[in-house]
């Protein structure tokens, strides 16, 4: 049981049919994200990038919480006064929350399975998609303590939220649950707690069929291209196209249209090809 793990490892990291299951282990303090669990996170999201065996990761969190968002304790509060040390940790949390695993090499989902307040959103955006249990508990806690969504939030909330309901969320501090955080766009589903688990596997099964080197490049470029001028994206976009092509040792283009074209054996509109 993931509430009562033994393990004093900050983040639990358990590999099985090709997924990754990250898991934010910090269960009593609702896995709050402290210096070693930042730390730690960087160690993994590198270790796993290049492994293998690893086609989807899921982040997730121990307990009650996918993550109560940054450890007010010994995140800010042991810092305070410490610019060095703050310097440091600050830039190892962008590492993993949002430089890692915005661009990260493989397909990623959030798995929020309850608290998500504050820093914990920007891990939860980085991620490509996102599923929520329908009771899980969002909120931007900052401005009911003092702080605004620094960090990257208030601009990572920016890129799934459209601009009423964030200053909304913003400026009020309200938390909601994880059907109104899919309604919003903020997760792409909301499903009963029970259903969690499955709906993950579920999508994750999904990816993992498709050619993993387009994966990656299409998710990457997406994400570069979001910031371009469409002059910019155009250009930059149909180099990543040759790029895919060049680097997909399935060369899997050429497979799925002589399956299409020649042997007529799938629709690429409705199914991924025979690989
Ligand atoms: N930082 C440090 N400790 C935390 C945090 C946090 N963000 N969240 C929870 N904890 C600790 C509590 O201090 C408590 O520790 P203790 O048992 O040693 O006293 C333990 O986790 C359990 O917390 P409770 O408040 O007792 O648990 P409860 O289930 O009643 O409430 C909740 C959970 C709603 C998540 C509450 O703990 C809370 O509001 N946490 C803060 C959420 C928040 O605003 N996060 C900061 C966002 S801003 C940012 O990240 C930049």
């Amino acid at each position: 049981d993931k509430a009562i793990s033994p393990s004093e490892d900050p983040v639990l990291l358990e590999r099985a049919d090709g997924i990754a299951w990250v898991t934010l282990n910090r269960p009593a303090k609702r896995n709050a994200i402290s210096p070693p669990l930042v730390y730690r996170m960087v160690e993994v999201l590198a270790e796993l990038e290049s492994d293998d065996s690893v086609k989807v990761v899921v982040l997730t969190g121990a307990g009650n919480a996918f993550s109560a968002g940054m450890d007010l304790r010994d995140y800010f509060r042991a810092t305070d006064g410490k610019p060095a040390e703050q310097m440091k940790l600050f830039r190892a949390n962008a590492l993993w929350q949002w430089k890692q695993l915005r661009f990260f090499a493989k397909p990623t989902i959030a798995m929020v399975n309850g608290y998500c307040f504050g820093g914990a959103f920007t891990p939860l955006i980085s991620c490509d998609l996102a599923i929520a249990s329908d009771d899980a508990t969002f909120g931007l806690s900052e401005i009911n303590w003092g702080i605004i969504p620094a960090g990257v939030v208030n601009r990572a909330v920016a890129q799934v939220m459209n601009e009423r309901d964030a200053m909304y969320y913003v400026m009020t501090g309200e938390p909601f649950d994880g059907r109104k955080a899919a309604r919003m766009g903020l997760v792409n589903e909301s499903v009963p707690a029970d259903q969690l688990r499955a709906r993950v596997i579920e999508l994750a099964d999904i990816l993992k069929k498709k050619n993993p080197t387009v994966l990656r490049t299409a998710k990457i470029a997406y994400r570069h291209a979001e910031d371009m001028s469409w002059e910019q994206a155009n250009d930059y976009l149909m180099a990543k196209y040759d790029q895919a092509i060049l680097h997909d040792p399935e060369k899997g283009r050429a497979t799925a249209m002589s399956q299409f074209l020649d042997q007529k054996t799938f629709r690429p509109g409705l199914e991924t090809y025979a690989r």
